[in-house]
């Protein structure tokens, strides 16, 4: 569903922030991408999202690649990114109804997907809301809902339980979950290694710019020689990051 070829991307002249990073994802699978702070991880998912152009190499999605048929990848996406800020005078409520209408869903069809997406996350008491005096989890969690209110087949979520308690982020796992059981092709990006161990079908460890492994997480386990994943992931981080970097 999802193949990348050789990406390269700088954002400034004698400085790249990826450094040719290839990898193919199919249906039904959970593929994270994990690595440190400043790895690269949002340029990549971005570039993925077609929301930002390589410096070179190719993404294409379900077969089609974005300079031809962009319209047509965008409706098969549900994209979530750490940068996306929810109108805080707006209501959950309302914001739902627009991004719905943006799809072209029936109103009909769009009452029952809101009342099913707001019940299974505990939104709909704070549906009249305004978005600006609801909590951090909240919000991620009205913001999850709106991305995938269309019901994309491919799903690709930048840090998706970032800033939530245990309880919230075990739904937001949970979901995710049943959604790659439902035959989606997933992709997340996360620093912390147990977000990938619980979830992930596959793993890309990315170092400064680079994918320096990849496996599933007892794949990269047992290559490492490491007893678990917390271990493998130091060991694959210290073995791979330059401080010059
Ligand atoms: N718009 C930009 N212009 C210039 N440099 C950028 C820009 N966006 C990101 N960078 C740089 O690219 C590198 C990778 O950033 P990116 O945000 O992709 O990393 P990340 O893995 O998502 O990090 P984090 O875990 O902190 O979210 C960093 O060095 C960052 O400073
Ligand atoms: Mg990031």
């Amino acid at each position: 569903m999802i193949t990348v070829k050789d990406i390269h991307k700088s954002y400034t002249k004698d400085t790249e922030t990826i450094k040719g990073v290839s990898f193919e994802i199919g249906k039904g699978t959970i593929f994270g991408l994990l690595g440190p702070n400043g790895a690269g991880k949002t340029t990549l998912m971005q570039i993925i999202a077609t929301l930002m152009k390589p410096t070179s190499g190719t993404v294409e999605i379900a077969g089609m690649s974005p300079d031809k048929d962009l319209l047509k990848i965008h409706k098969l996406l549900g994209f979530l990114t750490t940068e996306i800020k929810l109108d805080p005078v707006s209501t959950p409520d309302r914001l739902f109804d627009f991004f719905a209408e943006l799809y072209d869903i029936p109103k009909d069809e769009i009452k029952n997907r809101k009342e099913k997406a707001f019940a299974r996350f505990g939104i709909t008491p704070f549906a009249g809301r305004r978005i600006s005096e609801l909590s951090t989890g909240m919000k991620q969690k009205i913001s999850i809902a709106i991305s995938l209110l269309h019901e994309p087949p491919i799903i690709i979520f930048d840090e998706p339980t970032n800033g939530l308690d245990i309880l919230t982020s075990r739904q937001v796992t949970d979901y995710l979950k049943e959604l790659r059981n439902e035959g989606r092709c997933i992709i997340l990006s996360t620093h912390i290694f147990s977000v990938a161990e619980e979830l992930c079908d596959e793993v890309a460890v990315l170092v400064d710019g680079k994918i320096v492994a990849q496996g599933t997480v007892d794949e990269l386990t047992a290559l490492t020689g490491e007893k678990n994943f917390e271990d493998a992931f130091f060991k694959i981080y210290v073995e791979n990051h330059k401080e010059d970097q």
